[in-house]
């Protein structure tokens, strides 16, 4: 628990409210207790005199009541951590006020007036990134969702919208780029001093407040929008790497055209600053005309990124430049409401991506995701709705529910109304709610209103938390198929019951013979069973189901093998097909866990798999990109979902054992398709691409089933990479085997690129996601390694997050991996709360886990539940997790 600082006062005479410290149990925040804030703030003025270790800000808002809401002689402004050191009422100093906790209170008596607020803080000192604080001697802030409060006092929630004006003053030489949001409107200079003045015309929450000072460089370039208006745009980053930002502004301008394209919106000032900051709590900040971003989704060229680091950097950039209209232009009510902003932006930075890249397999990666992040906290103790109803810490609520589902959930919308319609839907949304802080109901609302749909009964997608399972079964009698659905929303914490809910059904039935079939169909199945008749089938047709991932649901399908190896060889849905594929080895690997499967079963269903792979792999129909999504094996996590009760060591074994057997009956095709991907020359396009995935893709099978000849390869692979996935993938294989080869390799690795810090956390979460046996000692090692540090957050997920989703570390029989989860639990939370708090989870999973695992797993949360001083952030995370 943060023990609150004692206020005080410059004169020590004020009143004080008594909680001084904070009760060991946070208050639940309620949804159904949103009131709208008593007065507004139209304008806001800062002034800032900037210094790592001392900033002072004077603030003066002009505020006035608010007719919409009730009337009340006090106005709150939030604080966390705060002494004010001058407050003024109407020009005139005041002792007026009181401290209520970290927040202060003053009594207004008329109907408007100015309040003029003195702080100073030490950005130097601030190591949880929220606020105004230091990275590598620049100043930057992170407000969203309340670090505004620790900037100064401030009525820090999204439903009070301000016009900032801003002046900053810093030395020179230190901060020589000063930037803030909007437009700057002057700039000077004092001595060894300038200062520059802001100002942004569009109201803004304090959540999206943004300054940055320090010694930058920029990438520029220029858009015109579609009325022709020219924006400037810059990707500021430190001297030297402005090389690696030409993806990123390229990504920028692809974006800018997208968003006018797909959705109509058009920029709506005449700068766009984009700046890179290495120490950051998530991928990228939303900031009215000032995004900020974690360098690793800016930074980008081929000798240091991945292809997965370019297409991350492409989404991300994506992402936050689609949020000035998702999220800036109309934002949300209150923090319930985050997926409002987040799940709709996160939807349309998939369908940027899937228009820009390869859609079937964009969707792929999509649903990988959503199954890999998603599910498991749907299935878990920290369940909640994509609208939460309760929080303690709203920094806990950044989640793939909100994110991940959210976007499926208004994906779901499109998928009933059509594009057509849907994009109906938008524009009456942000024609309706422009310049407001909105709800997810007015999303609904909007979407019901533009496109036509009735969504009365799918709002509960909002409100109640679970992956829905359906059941599927196909039978055929006469010249008819029918087909039996039935849906299943499983309980989770606080929602024992549920009701059935609109699930919309993409579906084929295919002619086994010509393997053709007469037309897609949608049926949305919103009771809680359901039949269909299908009417001309002279024999039972195959049925393919959940098409394109139509509704973000588990699929039960009563279905024999062969049928699902007819799907993944034809199917003409690219998303069935790698779903059928998934199935094909998720049965298996089900069933050979739970010790379903004789010695001669293993083998005979692993031969059959690897015989509808080797299909795959002589298709000449599917490019690259995709073969390597259909030869991608089923995640452990995806496995563990899938079991009642899950041994870790026993679903990793089953899995290595496959691959090994995949690996071997198929050796002679993958290697002719390794040689083949090896001739294709660099370069960004799909095909270059495909290649590259094909290649690590043969050395991770080769790696299970011949591991010598792996190591050649792969070493060889390493050497004559003349980019970073070749290496990347070259090493990830390497690392995870014995012999020199791995010893040289990552000592090459380290000596090429140190100094880099984003290629060194690669480095780190190589090892730290490595298959080798002593993965736990390593990781222990590189804990102490030099370049290690639990102040930059990258570094601390390149280890730890690498380590928590290896199951051979995290899950060593031993319970030492989930000690050393629990170990830096504890010594993060002092240091960054919200990062601590995100190694929470795993440790959650343990009601999914054998008992003796599960046993070890919740001693630590329990250990961590007894410390003494505990964040916010950490406190809510294990509580729910312990709780029954
Ligand atoms: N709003 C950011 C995004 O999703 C995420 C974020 C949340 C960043 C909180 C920092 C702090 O684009
Ligand atoms: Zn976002």
């Amino acid at each position: 628990m943060d023990i609150a600082r004692t206020p005080s006062s410059p004169d020590g005479n004020i009143e004080m409210a008594d909680a001084a410290v904070e009760p060991h149990d946070p208050p639940e925040i309620r949804r159904e207790d949103y009131r709208p804030f008593p007065w507004m703030v139209p304008e806001t003025r800062l002034e800032f005199d900037l210094g790592l270790e001392s900033t002072r800000v004077r603030s003066r808002l002009t505020v006035a009541r608010n007719a919409k809401a009730d009337a009340s002689p006090t106005i709150r402004l939030n604080g966390d951590g705060l002494i004010p050191t001058s407050v003024k009422i109407d020009g005139e100093p005041t002792r007026a006020y009181t401290m209520d906790g970290d927040d202060l209170v003053l009594t207004l008596p008329g109907e408007a007036h100015e309040i003029a607020i003195e702080t100073e803080i030490d950005p130097s000192s601030n190591t949880q990134l929220m606020g105004l604080y230091a990275s590598n001697g620049m100043l930057c802030t992170q407000c969203e969702s309340e670090g505004f409060r620790r900037i100064t006092f401030f009525p820090d929630r999204p439903d009070v919208l301000s016009t900032f004006t801003v002046r900053m003053s810093g030395a020179k030489d230190q901060f020589p780029i000063l930037l803030c949001n909007g437009n700057r409107t002057d700039e000077g200079e004092d001595g060894d001093t300038h200062w520059a003045e802001w100002h942004d015309p569009w109201p803004k929450p304090s959540y999206l407040f943004a300054l940055v000072a320090g010694d930058l460089v920029a990438r520029s370039d220029s858009f015109t929008t579609m009325n022709g208006r020219e924006v400037e745009l810059n990707v500021w980053v430190r001297d030297g790497d402005l090389p690696r930002t030409e993806h990123a502004m390229e990504s920028l301008k692809r974006s800018m055209k997208w968003d006018e394209e797909a959705f109509g919106r058009e920029y709506d000032l005449d700068l766009f600053n984009i700046v890179a900051v290495s120490d950051f709590n998530m991928g990228a900040m939303e900031n009215k005309g000032l995004n900020v971003f974690n360098t690793k989704y800016v930074l980008a060229d081929p000798e240091t990124a991945t292809d997965g680091d370019f297409d991350a950097v492409e989404g991300v950039i994506g992402h936050e430049y689609f949020h000035n209209w998702s999220g800036n232009r109309i934002t949300c009510r209150d923090w319930f409401q985050l997926s409002l902003k987040e799940g709709f932006t996160v939807l349309r930075d998939q369908l940027f991506s899937q228009d820009m890249g390869s859609e079937p397999v964009k969707r792929i990666e999509d649903v990988r995701i959503l199954r890999l992040a998603q599910f498991p906290e749907d299935s878990g103790p920290l369940a909640h709705p994509i609208r939460p109803d309760s929080y303690r810490e709203i920094s806990n609520f950044y989640t793939a529910t909100v994110y991940n589902k959210g976007a499926e959930v208004i994906r779901m919308m499109r998928t009933m109304a059509g594009e057509e319609a849907f994009r109906k839907g938008t524009d009456l949304y942000f024609d309706r709610h422009d310049g407001e802080a909105a709800t997810c109901e007015d999303f609904v609302r909007s979407i019901e209103d533009g496109a036509g749909l009735d969504l009365k009964q799918f709002r509960l997608w909002y409100s109640q938390a679970g992956t829905p399972k359906v059941s599927v079964e196909l039978t055929h009698e006469g010249e008819e198929a029918v087909l039996k659905l039935r849906q299943t929303v499983p309980p989770t914490p606080g929602q024992p019951d549920k009701k059935p809910m609109p699930i919309p059904l993409k579906l084929a039935l295919f002619d086994q013979q010509t393997a053709s079939h007469s037309g897609e169909q949608l049926i949305v199945l919103d009771t809680e069973s359901a039949e269909h008749r299908f009417d001309g089938f002279a024999n039972k047709p195959v049925l393919s189901i959940n098409r394109g991932f139509s509704a973000p649901v588990t699929i039960d399908r009563a279905i024999d093998r062969e049928d699902l190896v007819f799907l993944a060889a034809s199917d003409d849905d690219p998303f069935a097909r790698y779903e059928a594929m998934q199935d094909l080895m998720v049965r298996h690997l089900v069933a050979a866990v739970a010790g379903k499967l004789s010695e001669e079963e293993r083998n005979r269903g692993g031969a059959s798999i690897a015989e509808a792979m080797g299909a795959i792999l002589a298709d000449p129909d599917i490019d690259d990109l995709m073969r390597g999504e259909l030869m991608s094996m089923p995640s452990q996590t995806y496995i563990t979902e899938q079991m009642e009760l899950a041994d870790p060591g026993l679903i990793h074994a089953e899995r290595e054992r496959l691959k090994a057997l995949v690996g071997s009956q198929l050796s002679e095709p993958l290697h002719r398709l390794y040689e083949r991907a090896e001739q294709v020359p660099f370069s960004l396009d799909a095909e270059a691409k495909g290649a590259r995935k094909l290649k690590t893709m043969v050395l991770a099978y080769a790696a299970a089933s011949d591991p010598e000849k792996a190591a050649e390869l792969a070493a060889h692979q390493y050497d004559r990479a003349d980019n970073m996935t070749d290496r990347q993938g070259a090493l990830m294989v390497l690392t995870g085997l014995e012999g020199v080869e791995r010893t040289n390799k990552l000592l090459d690795f380290y000596n090429r690129y140190e100094g880099n810090a984003l290629v060194i956390d690669k480095w780190f979460a190589l090892q730290a996601s490595s298959l080798h046996p002593k993965v736990v000692e390593h990781v222990k090692a590189l804990a102490d390694h030099p370049d290690f540090t639990l102040r930059n957050p990258n570094r601390v997920r390149s280890l730890y997050m690498a380590f928590a989703g290896n199951p051979q570390g995290f899950h060593a029989a031993s319970g030492e991996g989930y000690r050393m989860i629990g170990d830096l639990i504890l010594e993060l939370d002092p240091i960054n709360a919200q990062t601590a708090a995100r190694f929470v989870p795993p440790l959650g999973r343990w009601r999914k886990v054998e008992p003796q695992r599960a046993a070890l797993m919740r001693e630590q949360l329990e250990r961590i539940a007894k410390a003494e001083k505990l964040s916010r952030d950490t406190y809510e995370q294990v509580s729910r997790s312990l709780a029954d």
